[in-house]
């Protein structure tokens, strides 16, 4: 969570860092700030907020005096002490400056210590204890590298730090434990560049260093000196695609509106004729695999449960889903003819990654479908494939679901055909499918119109049931959870069967039942179980392809010949509904309240 750049050159220091730091905004965006300084002045500028209150406030900062001055920024995802300007970072001491990444666990012993020795606190941050215990190490020794290594070895948790001191003010100090990092040099002569991810730092630089775990250093103009040997020199792309919304309202309204094409890229060479291709798993020995395990957070988790039902059904290979915050306290039991699939849009996820981590110390085969290259997860993993769903802005993940269930459903017919699961016909008719998907993933004008429409009348009661079964029970989990990401109504994913257990109890008008109901899979069964809700007077919304006269209101979905390209339908369905409802009630859709895009602390 947060992100945090660096800039050593000669070009305007302020510049660089805020457009560094809207390149991260998906990381947090609680509050921002940045800290510029050369042998004369510094000058510090924090904002509650976002990226845009920052730019306004840097305004007022006097640039003319700040010529070849060096600098650090910070988004914030708060973690400890609420979003206020003060809690903003960065952070400072007597005479230093730094910004952070991650959870210091050990904060409070170590903050108690430094106040007995006469610090002042001003925040209620984690992150202040670095700046102090950097400052009490450089008073007792006088030597600023020493202080430095010195604080960083007391700190437990995950962290990435930059930190600058005006004893050396061309200087700046960098770290890397558990979250990422990236060190840069500049095209120009002489710069170097920090960032949390690459994302900012293409077309700025061509040479970069992911920072291992533990690895360190200082850097000064023309100059980078990493404190042990573990680091490697490699080469960034020259260009990006920069996300632009081309006319959409928001990103997340593009990027349902770009899954027809990225699906397109994500099948492109993996179906060829009446195989399913992988390069990436080329050296994967698929027969000795006797279990799967599937582990993700948030979106990502729902695809990894909707794969289960694929992995077992096609592939009949045993599946265990786990969501990985608590696949990594639980001692699981880790066999080595268990594949490991760790899922994740942004590849950094602090408790996806740790998990990886695990399962590949327990010397599992670990397979990663990731969206982002050489993210710290694709870096790690023994296998990975790409879901090429291209950078996805908004916080509430769209394309990047979808891709990742194209994936996972290529997957299980790629297993289920090496292990001779799968006859020859039934390949063929899931091969035909899977190539309507992008055809199947165009928005269909009436489709939007009717959701726009519907997400007015859905804006009181007092909740909605996503139901569904099979692979549209995940579909359901997701569908409620677009829904409370982005327009903070409460709404649960439940399987259609489960409701007499329980949560029927909840019926009556004011409880919304979004009902998932696929011709293909279950119909009658779901029928019955949206019957008994309907019985109980709540409110029902019916999406399906056939008609259901029980329905308060209906969406019509077209007539599918496989329940997948349903699935794909109906979660169109559901991500433009949520978008409805959210821009109704008035919300940022790209930046909800509260959330990030990329989670890197536990
Ligand atoms: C955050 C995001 C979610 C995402 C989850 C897992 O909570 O807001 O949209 O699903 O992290 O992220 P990952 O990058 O690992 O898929």
């Amino acid at each position: 969570m947060c992100g945090i750049v660096g800039y050593i050159g000669s070009k305007d220091c302020v510049d660089v860092l805020l457009d560094g730091l809207k390149e991260l905004e998906y990381r947090g965006y609680d509050s921002a700030g940045i800290a510029v300084m050369n042998a004369e002045h510094i000058s510090v500028c924090k904002v509650l907020g976002k990226i845009s209150n920052l730019e306004k406030k840097v305004q007022t900062l006097d640039r003319s005096i700040l010529k070849n001055a060096i600098g650090i920024g910070h988004t914030r995802w708060a973690t400890h002490g609420k979003p206020s300007e003060l809690n903003a970072h960065p952070h400072l001491g007597e005479f230093s400056y730094v910004v952070h990444n991650g959870i210091i666990e050990n904060y409070k012993e170590l903050k108690i210590d430094l106040e007995e020795k006469g610090h002042k606190f001003i925040s209620q941050t984690d992150t202040e204890v670095i700046v102090h215990l950097f400052e009490e190490y450089y008073n007792l020794c006088n030597n600023t590298k020493e202080a430095f290594k010195k604080a960083i070895s007391h700190l437990e948790g995950a962290f990435s730090v930059l930190l600058m001191s005006k004893v050396e003010p061309e200087n700046i100090y960098f770290f890397k434990k558990g979250s990422p990092m990236v060190v840069a040099k500049g095209k120009v002569k002489n710069e170097v560049l920090f960032a949390s991810t690459d994302a900012p730092l293409i077309g700025l630089a061509e040479d970069v260093v992911y920072l291992e775990d533990g690895v360190g250093g200082v850097a000064r103009l023309g100059n980078i000196e990493f404190f042990s040997k573990d680091y490697t020199w490699s080469k960034l792309p020259t260009s990006k695609a920069y996300a632009q919304k081309d006319g959409y309202r928001f990103f997340m309204e593009k990027e349902i509106y770009e899954q027809s094409d990225v699906a397109g890229d994500c099948t492109l060479g993996r179906i060829h004729g009446e195989k399913i291709i992988f390069d990436e798993l080329a050296k994967l020995d698929v027969d000795s695999i006797k279990e799967i395990k599937l582990c993700a957070c948030g979106t990502s988790y729902h695809s990894a449960l909707m794969a289960s039902y694929l992995f077992e059904r096609l592939a009949k290979i045993g599946v265990k889903v786990e969501i990985a915050s608590e696949f990594r306290y639980k001692n699981p039991l880790l066999l080595k003819s268990t594949l490991f699939i760790a899922i994740s849009q942004s590849g950094e996820t602090a408790d996806t990654l740790e998990a990886l981590k695990m399962a590949k110390k327990a010397g599992l085969k670990t397979l990663v479908i990731c969206n982002v290259d050489n993210s710290s997860m694709t870096r790690l993993a023994d296998f990975c494939i790409l879901t090429r769903a291209g950078i996805e802005k908004g916080v509430a993940s769209t394309k990047a679901f979808c891709t990742q269930s194209l994936v996972l459903w290529m997957l299980s017919l790629y297993f289920a055909e090496i292990k001779k699961n799968i006859s020859k016909e039934k390949l063929q008719d899931e091969i035909s499918a899977l190539r309507e998907v992008p055809k199947t993933l165009l928005v269909k004008t009436k489709i939007h119109e009717k959701c726009r429409r519907l997400a007015k009348r859905y804006l009181h009661g007092h909740g909605f049931f996503f139901i569904g079964r099979d692979v549209f029970y995940p579909l359901a989990l997701e569908g409620a959870l677009k829904l409370k990401e982005i327009s903070y109504l409460h709404a649960e994913g439940y399987p259609s069967g489960e409701m007499k257990h329980g949560p029927i109890a909840l019926a009556d008008k004011e409880l919304f039942t979004i009902a998932l109901m696929p011709k293909n899979m279950l119909y009658t069964k779901t029928k019955s179980n949206v019957e008994e809700l309907s019985a109980r007077d709540s409110t029902i919304c019916a999406i399906s392809p056939l008609e259901f006269d029980l329905a308060d209101d209906f969406i019509k979905t077209d007539e599918k010949s496989h329940y997948m390209l349903e699935f794909f339908d109906i979660l169109i369905v559901l991500q433009i509904f949520s978008l409805e409802v959210s821009i109704r009630l008035g919300n940022d859709v790209d930046m909800p309240r509260n959330l990030a895009k990329s989670v890197t602390v536990e």
